[in-house]
């Protein structure tokens, strides 16, 4: 049986992958979690999954991670500036490990694609390409819950603004987009890219079903690009991040986040997840979110940690409490992300009922 390896496995989309692999029948004593620190994956190995503790910017550390490894799905990074050099570490360790295959995920059409994106996937796929090992390029359209993860804003506002005009986006959940980076996984393809998306929606779309879910009236107000790069400014955004988001609306204003290709259907056999699905599940966690879990910890150990990430995964707002005060739970709060916080009175009777509620 061949051993497949997953890296970026502490995120979202590597972690929905691990999950498809189970649920496709491989054992998890042949899936690999590649992660920065072990204990991020400390559930998965409860799990019988392998853990890889590697860095992509830390070349040492990625041989070890990698050595008896057949397939591997490189996630890409999340540290926008350092994808291609990083990645080109990735890859060289794979190729030494003998690593037999690589997928990659990649950019819906980087092949030419004009998004301020594009061009660290790009120089990631001529690194493969050359590399000399089979590879897979699995070029993803944008997240879906990009556009749902902010509905909060949106139905406060009663608008979003953008600067994307008639563009469409053919957007996917990440559990979809995994679902196809299994299959394909488990695929003895040749060398090819696959554009995968979903059915696209412009942003007037996005903002009519959002109001046909939550009964909100929510409108699509488009801006000329320097104008919308001025906008999110005035709630908090620095000046270049501003700017970057223009250009990223823009370049779906040129049409590169549209695609015709089917595949993401096809692969995994099961239809792409429906936009008005994600509003309702973005809108039925907004309603849980506004509801907090105290959950009271014996130190900063991995079963509370574990208890937190099911607790944010269904929608809860956590706080988390234990004898020794917040400041023996930074690294934690930090891990479990803008959802957790620690507080500063010690465990009480009230959140270890919580705990235990949970
Ligand atoms: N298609 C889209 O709309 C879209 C949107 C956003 C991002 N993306 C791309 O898709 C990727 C996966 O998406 P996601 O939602 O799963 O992102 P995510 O939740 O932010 O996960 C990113 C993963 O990459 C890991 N990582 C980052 N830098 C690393 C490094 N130097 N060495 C090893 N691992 C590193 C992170 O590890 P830690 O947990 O240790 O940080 C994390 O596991 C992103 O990283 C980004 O390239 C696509």
């Amino acid at each position: 049986m061949p051993v497949y390896a997953v890296t970026g496995a502490s995120g979202h989309l590597g972690r929905f992958a691990i999950e498809q692999l189970l649920a496709r029948g491989v054992p998890p004593s042949d899936v690999v979690a590649v992660v920065r620190s072990r204990g991020k994956a400390a559930s998965l190995a409860g799990r019988g999954v392998q853990v890889g503790e590697a860095d992509y910017s830390r070349p040492q550390t990625l041989g070890a991670a990698l050595a008896g490894v057949d397939r591997l799905l490189l996630v890409s990074s999340s540290e926008l500036g350092q994808l291609a050099a990083q990645h080109t570490n990735v890859i060289a360790a794979a190729k030494a490990a003998g690593v037999s295959r690589i997928l990659y995920t990649s950019m819906l059409n980087a092949g030419d694609s004009t998004s301020p994106l594009a061009g660290e996937h790009r120089d990631t796929e001529r690194v493969l390409r050359e590399a000399g090992v089979p590879y897979t390029l699995l070029r993803n359209g944008y997240y879906t819950e990009v556009y749902t993860d902010p509905l909060g804003q949106y139905l406060q506002a009663g608008e979003i603004l953008g600067a994307a005009g008639d563009g469409k986006i053919a957007a996917a959940t990440r559990p979809d987009y995994a679902a196809a980076a299994a299959a394909l996984l488990q695929h003895d393809g040749g060398n090819r890219a696959y554009e995968l998306g979903g059915p696209a929606f412009g942003l007037p779309q996005l903002a009519q079903v959002i109001s046909e879910v939550t009964g909100t009236k929510v409108t699509y107000r488009d801006l000329p690009a320097g104008e919308y790069a001025g906008a999110p400014q005035q709630s908090g955004l620095d000046e270049a991040t501003a700017r970057f988001m223009a250009a990223l609306d823009a370049s779906i204003a040129r049409g590169d986040l549209e695609t015709s290709s089917q595949d993401l259907a096809r692969l995994p056999g099961r239809p792409v997840t429906l936009l008005s699905e994600v509003v309702r599940a973005a809108y039925d966690l907004l309603k849980v979110r506004s509801r907090t879990a105290v959950i009271g910890l014996i130190g900063a150990g991995n079963i509370g940690g574990t208890v937190a990430r099911l607790a944010i995964d269904a929608g809860y707002n956590v706080v988390l409490s234990n004898t020794r005060g917040p400041a023996t739970l930074t690294d934690l709060t930090r891990q479990l992300g803008p959802h957790a916080r620690a507080t500063t009175p010690p465990l009480t009777q009230q959140s270890t009922t919580a705990d235990a509620a949970l």
